[in-house]
């Protein structure tokens, strides 16, 4: 009796000893305290700011339009595009990811001209890439200008925190200066616009783009987790969009820029969307060091030579 009690005992303890050095395995960083410059900027209703891109049957507008439920499944995935194209501006979602296994499955939030400019187009993507057995999901950054579709500039991330337990803000600002990336209000890159190589950066304005999709052939582990529609309908979350950029008008002139309902002549031009303070610089520093696993500036397998922004 006694020896069955201390086996119990022990075989708890281990169980207990077990359980804490999974959840600090699994969340084992505070993010850094950073300004919260999506509080900046007013979220749009759905309907105002976007029209279906694909896939309309599985998009569900809710509470009122301020959010949207989009679905792959066997039959299809889905997107929404902005009713405006942009030039520069700050652009956000919060998302909350599929719960469950997602191999394969793409969420991607993203700025393109590809409609408008096929053959030198411009894109800047965030893109949130299911995972296989141990439920991770990756977010991959990454910039093409000009038509460069052959030079993918990608960084690929793990995540602080569980993408698939609430909503998230995933954020870009792009102006004349840079673009800059954000989790959470944390700068996690930072593409400077640099005058000795223009080319590769995104200049030309681009519609705005909320979609879930079948990445099967590469998402997960370069394609070797395909999606399992046994697992689906994977459901997205895309709330508190915003969309504060100078919209192109019919005409093709950049007309209206608005900040906080407030107008001026580029939206995303103040001192805090122009650099980087000392507080995000830490901020993007800690969440590069920890957290990201692939940048193509290091991949000297794919390139010859390192594109001119890699120093
Ligand atoms: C729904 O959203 C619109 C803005 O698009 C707002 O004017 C209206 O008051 C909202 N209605 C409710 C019931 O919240
Ligand atoms: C874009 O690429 C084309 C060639 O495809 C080139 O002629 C043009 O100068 C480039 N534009 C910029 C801004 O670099």
């Amino acid at each position: 009796m006694a020896f069955l009690q201390e086996k119990m005992l022990f075989r708890g303890l281990l169980i207990f000893c077990m359980a804490l050095v999974v959840s600090s395995l699994k969340r084992p960083y505070t993010p850094p305290t950073v300004a919260h410059l999506t509080d900046y900027f007013p979220p749009v209703s759905i309907d105002k700011g976007f029209s279906n891109f694909f896939g309309g049957s599985n998009i569900r507008l809710l509470s009122n339009a301020s959010m949207a439920s989009l679905a792959l499944d066997k039959s299809s995935g889905s997107g929404m595009v902005s009713k405006n194209r942009y030039y520069y501006g700050f652009f956000s979602a919060a998302i909350k990811l599929p719960s469950g296994l997602s191999p394969g499955v793409v969420v991607a939030f993203y700025l393109s001209n590809a409609e408008t400019s096929p053959h030198n187009h411009d894109e800047i993507d965030i893109e949130l890439l299911g995972h296989d057995k141990r439920n991770d999901w990756v977010l991959q950054t990454n910039i093409y200008a000009n038509g460069s579709v052959s030079t993918g500039r990608e960084e690929k991330f793990y995540f602080w925190f569980d993408p698939t337990e609430q909503h998230h803000q995933y954020s870009i600002i792009w102006n004349s200066h840079h673009i800059v990336f954000l989790v959470d209000n944390i700068p996690v890159r930072e593409f400077p616009r640099n005058s000795g190589f223009s080319s590769v950066y995104p200049s030309k304005p681009m519609s705005i783009y909320a979609t879930i999709w079948d990445g099967s052939e590469w998402a997960t582990h370069g394609g070797k987790y395909p999606v399992n529609y046994k697992y689906a309908p994977f459901v997205v979350s895309f709330a508190d969009m915003k969309l504060s950029g100078c919209i192109l008008n019919p005409t093709e002139q950049v007309s209206s820029c608005s900040k906080a309902g407030v107008s001026s002549s580029d939206p995303v031009e103040g001192a805090e969307f122009v650099r980087l303070s000392e507080k995000q610089l830490e901020a993007m520093n800690w969440a590069r060091r920890k957290l990201m696993f692939y940048s193509y500036c290091n991949d000297r397998s794919r390139f010859k030579v390192l594109p001119p922004e890699c120093k």
